[in-house]
């Protein structure tokens, strides 16, 4: 386990960048997970930033979406795919074919959970899973009381996931299920960054690293991943003992 906290979210969102790039000139055809949200914005665009300047090659990397809301379209404003498609795919040299979102509008999200989880199978896992931290400790949409030994599902979300995830829509939407890989994914990845900023993280922040590990807050599950790197600003990392 190694935490790093930085004086600010922008010095952490950068310090995690040129980690991948590093990642991508050892390994150029590096698996990896990118995950929606507040969090990485300021990571992608460095990372969008360094491949404008030439320092960073994407076109070997392969992409597997983390998760998504159900019934929330690929082109809705809010959807993790949207923002990560606006924010990073389309502004970069990922290959189309290279880059596997969990299509939410399939009728038969069984079948989309499958399909996910084989071609994970298929690149023989994770090299990087990249993740925030919601509120209430989820990870991706493994939210509270989530089953750790699951690979792709479709879970009920969490009331506060429900509440929380309105910042990212103009207008009030519902929201009531997510489709996400697991826990077993995350588990199973050969590295994780974990990353978290601002005040009103500290506290989930402090339970997930210092607290017991329980499906009652999800991200302390990490604590068990041999090679989980934090990534916290000061004020997310601020009650951490
Ligand atoms: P945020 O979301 O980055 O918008 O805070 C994190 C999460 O819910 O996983």
């Amino acid at each position: 386990m190694k935490i790093h906290v930085y004086e600010t979210y922008e010095e952490m969102s950068r310090n995690a960048a040129e980690e991948i790039i590093r990642l991508l000139e050892n390994k150029p055809n590096s698996v990896l997970c990118i995950p929606g949200g507040d969090t990485p914005k300021v990571m992608l665009g460095f990372l969008v930033e360094a491949y404008k300047h030439g320092r960073v090659d994407f076109s070997q990397a392969v992409f597997i979406g983390l998760d998504d809301w159900v019934g929330i379209g690929p082109e809705d404003e809010g959807s993790c795919q949207q923002f990560l498609n606006s924010n990073f795919f389309h502004q970069v040299n990922a290959k189309k074919e290279n880059i596997h979102f969990f299509d939410t509008m399939n009728e038969n999200l069984q079948d989309e959970c499958q399909k996910q989880d084989e071609i994970v199978k298929k690149y023989s896992g994770f090299d990087l899973m990249i993740l925030g931290i919601g509120m209430n400790g989820h990870l991706g949409f493994n939210e509270p009381g989530v089953d750790f030994s699951l690979n792709s599902h479709v879970i009920d979300l969490d009331e506060t996931t429900q509440s929380v995830g309105q910042k990212y829509f103009s207008k009030k939407r519902v929201l009531k299920h997510g489709i996400t890989l697991g826990v077993n994914h995350l588990l199973n990845s050969r590295m994780v960054f974990l990353l978290a900023n601002g005040v009103k993280k500290a506290e989930i922040v402090k339970a997930a690293v210092e607290g017991p590990v329980t499906n009652a807050n999800p991200a302390s599950v990490l604590q068990q991943h041999e090679n989980i790197h934090y990534y916290f600003d000061k004020e997310a990392a601020s009650l951490l003992g």
